[in-house]
């Protein structure tokens, strides 16, 4: 039924309800189409799919059903993070970063560094973090009901996770509208016209900045993160600066675009969907479940990469060692096997085991932070909105990784 990485290209579902191909490399195949359809099409007919080399670049697997997805996830030890964990980065050769940022990095490295990285999320640090959430989250919202049109993202969801991840790092206020900018940059584009060069540059921007922290907090250390990172051993040695600033990095990346798209996503959701958003403002239903089907909604990370380290079989596909797998949350959180109704926003579904915080050894380290943010925000919702009003089409972001929207014009009353 599948071709192998090095045969032929079979019949596979390559097109969407509209008949155009989706080229799963190309940003503007989930800008200009609707993936669900082709994500059906694809777990029926052909669940794990070969996308064969193109333009030089590698060929590689796409895993769409929800136990595939699920198991993958799991096997660590067969499927690598170490080359790279997003398609576009193992395309172009893979991840520069391997073996020293968390995200993408194999046992026994990984459970360590995981374990002190973990360190930071304690309650006892994330108590104190979780206080300014709640407070920003409801002086955002609260500044913006009432007051005519406003964006979702400019005056509510940029705020939010940025904000987050700096008290837990302690950066000072004055440097985070830089990071906000670079890391808009860094990850997905607005259009299609952006240089990829610039999402680079942005990169380095990040990382140099960083590089001057940690030096800092070496020589200062207080309470923070990077001070509690910056003294800690890692397989007996203290971690190099670089590979410090990398971690930083990866917090500071993972936690402000997804949260933020996935914020803009629940205001979306919540305004197209008035049902819904009536049943959690009476309280018919809970924030908790909301978050959850939120989060099931936008799948904000529409993948996540493996790197094949021997033969293995997914599904009935046999996957050979050095192979990309890329493994679609898309369309694993809209398996009719899994979930009911898949393509219905239902705030109060009951059995929602959605992987759009992942699996497994490299399951989100920061699921709590960003749950709590979507809580936070949804509170508030409410507590002082009646009626969520979405006033256009909002544009999506421009990437083969990211799903969301990049704003959001709207208003609550
Ligand atoms: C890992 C999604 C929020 C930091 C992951 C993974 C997913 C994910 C799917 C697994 C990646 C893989 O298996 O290769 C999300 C979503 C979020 C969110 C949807 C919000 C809605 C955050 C926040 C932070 C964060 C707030 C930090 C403050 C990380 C880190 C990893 C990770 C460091 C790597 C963990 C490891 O490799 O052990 N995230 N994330 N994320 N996330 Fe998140």
């Amino acid at each position: 039924m599948f071709s192998s990485p090095s045969g032929a290209v079979g019949d596979g579902p390559d097109d969407d309800a509209s008949g155009a191909a989706l080229d799963l490399t190309d940003p503007a195949a989930f800008v200009e189409h609707d993936p669900y359809a082709y994500w059906d099409r694809m777990r029926r007919a052909d669940p794990v799919r070969w996308h064969p080399p193109a333009d030089g670049r590698p060929g590689f697997w796409a895993v769409a059903r929800h136990r595939d997805v699920q198991a993958c996830y799991k096997d660590a030890a067969r499927l690598s993070s170490a080359r790279g964990t997003v398609l576009e980065v193992l395309l172009s050769g893979g991840d520069s970063a391997g073996g020293r940022m968390l995200a993408v990095m194999d046992r026994p490295r990984h459970r360590e560094l995981r374990q002190a990285m973990l360190r930071a999320f304690s309650p006892r640090v994330l108590g104190h973090v979780e206080q300014a959430v709640r407070q920003r989250a409801d002086a955002l919202v609260a500044a913006v009901v009432g007051t005519g049109e406003a964006d979702a993202a400019r005056d509510i969801a940029e705020h939010l996770p940025l904000n987050t991840v700096c008290d837990l790092l302690e950066l000072p206020v004055a440097d985070r509208p830089s990071l906000l900018g670079w890391n808009k940059r860094a990850l997905s584009s607005e259009s299609a016209e952006d240089d990829p060069f610039d999402a680079l540059e942005a990169r380095n921007e990040i990382l140099s900045y960083f590089v001057d922290v940690v030096r800092e907090r070496r020589r200062r250390p207080g309470e923070d993160v990077i001070s509690m990172l910056a003294g800690a051993r890692v397989e007996g040695e203290p971690m190099a600066e670089d590979d410090l600033a990398l971690n930083c990095y990866s917090l500071i990346l993972g936690g402000d675009e997804s949260t933020r798209v996935t914020t803009i996503g629940a205001l979306h959701a919540l305004g197209t969907h008035e049902e819904q958003w009536h049943r959690l403002r009476t309280g018919e239903v809970a924030v908790r479940p909301a978050v959850e089907e939120v989060l099931r909604w936008v799948t904000p990370a529409m993948h996540f990469a493996r790197t094949a380290t021997c033969d293995l079989r997914i599904g009935d596909a046999e996957v050979s060692a050095g192979d990309i797998v890329t493994l679609w949350n898309t369309s694993a959180n809209n398996d009719p096997e899994v979930f009911a109704r898949p393509r219905t926003f239902d705030v109060g579904r009951e059995h929602n085991p959605h992987l759009a915080l992942g699996h497994g050894p490299h399951f989100c380290l920061g699921a709590f932070l960003g749950r709590l943010e979507l809580s936070a925000v949804l509170d508030s919702l409410v507590r002082r909105v009646k009626r969520i009003e979405i006033l256009a089409e909002p544009p999506r972001v421009y990437s083969t990784f990211l799903f969301g929207h990049s704003a959001l014009r709207m208003r609550l009353d």
